[in-house]
């Protein structure tokens, strides 16, 4: 089966080592998983006076999410969470109220970080916040990624074999776990 997966990368930066972890995944992703960009820096900050008429950044976002299966949030650690670009950009999906477009979409998490542990306490939190939005998140394997300098270059090439590997069958278990959601949900009792 082929699914489509919006990804939202968790940092601006221009030279962001997360965006060159998702251009790594785009490149090693299994056929069958088609990865597409999900931008969150056009979004203002939310607020819930927007409820009422979602500004059209809010709508195109909401939009992207519900074209696609499922989701992949790669991003960095800020102070030991997520940044808070990210955030704004869930929080934006979440609402109005009714209408979260997260909800029973499949997701997984990752990031990288030059610490020793990685973004393992970001991802703790963002999978706070996915329960929350209702989302189905891959458990295990978890996926925390410590960047040492060329890790991976500009264009998302994995210099280091066994860390390609690593990331290629991480995605395909995430492949298999969103074809067992969407698989799970069409059921009828
Ligand atoms: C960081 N960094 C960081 N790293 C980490 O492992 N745990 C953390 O809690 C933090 N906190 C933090 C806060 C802020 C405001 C900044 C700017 C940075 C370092 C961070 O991992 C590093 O800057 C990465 O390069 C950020 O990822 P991108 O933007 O390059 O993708």
């Amino acid at each position: 089966m082929s699914y489509s997966v919006g990804v939202f990368v968790g940092s601006l930066a221009q030279d962001s080592i997360n965006r060159k972890l998702a251009k790594a995944l785009f490149k090693l992703a299994p056929d069958g998983m088609d990865l597409v960009d999900i931008p969150i820096g056009n979004l203002p900050l939310y607020n819930r006076d927007f409820d009422a008429d979602f500004p059209p950044e809010g709508r195109a976002f909401k939009e992207a999410v519900a074209a696609v299966d499922a989701l992949l949030f790669v991003t960095p650690e800020y102070n030991r969470s997520v940044p808070g670009v990210l955030k704004n950009a869930i929080d934006w999906g979440s609402r109005p109220w009714g209408s979260n477009s997260f909800a029973k979409k499949p997701s997984a998490v990752t990031g990288t970080s030059p610490g020793h542990i990685s973004t393992a306490v970001a991802q703790q939190h963002l999978r706070s916040i996915l329960s929350f939005v209702n989302s189905p998140e891959l458990a295990n394997p978890e996926c925390y990624i410590h960047f040492t300098e060329g890790l991976i270059d500009d264009d998302g090439n994995v210099t280091v074999a066994s860390t390609e590997e690593f990331l290629r069958g991480w995605l395909n278990e995430f492949h298999l776990f969103i074809a067992k959601v969407v698989g799970a949900q069409q059921i009828t009792l």
